[in-house]
């Protein structure tokens, strides 16, 4: 496996948090079949232009289990720890005001199969995307470069295995994910653009002070953590102390408990140096897993 020192992080120019902010948001369409409203915009700022999704609070379905704050508010604190590791897997994400009110509003990210000319191109591109990081199988065990997720039933008794590329730009979002509780880490909640850069987005549910850890990426659970993302582990946990701006941030976004809890969880994976483990028999996984 390559050194993780050299998968490149896409750093976030302040320029797009700016546009993000400032920008004047234009709302082209909705996106259907999304548990919340999702709204596809342009944003404009100073002669700049990009598209990003607005999800307003207002649209938001509420959950049992989330009484506190706001979905757009966990997904905006996904988004700050994640910089904090320095690993630039959440696309740039503020909380603003917008035509439906306060809402997450994060840069859109176009696929590779967003500028294909035609169906099998799309189908080309998209194999080179996320295609290459989850595959269901017709085997027993993973083949070389893939890690085991489990066995899932496709069909009336036939089973097949889920299985996740060793990739560590995925390694890298396995760790961010158990650092910020994800409970939906699913196959389409992973992007990747033209210039192969993983993105993961839908990060609502998030930050719980329960357990609630769902993901497809338990490829390298009771796994060393890799040297690198120690030192960005020991780098946060510096970052979450009382006073520290990233602390001082995150107690806007989530509630003190859970911010707490994320110093907690933070704690345990670097006493324990190893990758989360499933806390069931069974590990947590999404479903549908794509
Ligand atoms: N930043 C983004 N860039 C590109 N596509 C996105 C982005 N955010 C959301 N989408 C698209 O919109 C869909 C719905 O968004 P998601 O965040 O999953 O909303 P929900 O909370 O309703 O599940 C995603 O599955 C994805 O296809
Ligand atoms: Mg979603």
């Amino acid at each position: 496996m390559s050194a993780p020192e050299r998968i490149p992080a896409r750093r976030v120019s302040d320029q797009d948090l700016v546009l993000l902010a400032r920008g004047e948001l234009r709302v082209q369409g909705q996106i259907r079949d999304a548990s919340n409203a999702v709204l596809l915009c342009t944003v404009t700022h100073e002669g700049r232009e990009a598209r990003c999704v607005y999800k307003p609070v207002r649209g938001e379905r509420p959950l049992w289990d989330f009484p506190d704050g706001t979905l757009a508010q966990r997904e905006v604190a996904a988004y700050e720890v994640c910089e904090a590791l320095g690993w630039g897997l959440v696309p740039p994400t503020v909380l603003r005001d917008g035509p439906y009110g306060e809402g997450m509003c994060q840069l859109w990210i176009d696929g590779p199969a967003d500028d294909a000319e035609d169906a099998e191109d799309a189908e080309d591109a998209e194999a080179l995307g996320v295609g290459r990081l989850l595959a269901l199988v017709d085997a027993q065990e993973p083949a070389e470069g893939w890690k085991a997720i489990g066995f899932a039933e496709v069909e009336e008794g036939r089973t097949a295995l889920l299985v996740h590329a060793d990739d560590p730009r995925l390694r890298r979002l396995a760790v961010l994910d158990a650092v910020i509780n994800n409970g939906d880490r699913k196959g389409g909640h992973l992007l990747v653009d033209a210039g192969d850069h993983l993105y993961g987005i839908d990060h609502g549910v998030t930050f719980n002070v329960e357990d609630k850890l769902r993901t497809l990426l338990w490829g390298w659970a009771g796994e060393p953590l890799t040297e690198e993302a120690t030192g960005a582990l020991e780098g946060l946990r510096e970052r979450l102390r009382d006073g520290e701006p990233l602390a001082v941030r995150l107690g806007e976004l989530i509630t003190g408990a859970e911010l707490e809890a994320v110093r907690e969880r933070v704690a345990a994976l670097l006493k324990s140096g190893r990758h989360r483990e499933p806390s069931g028999e069974w590990p947590a996984i999404p479903w549908p897993p794509i």
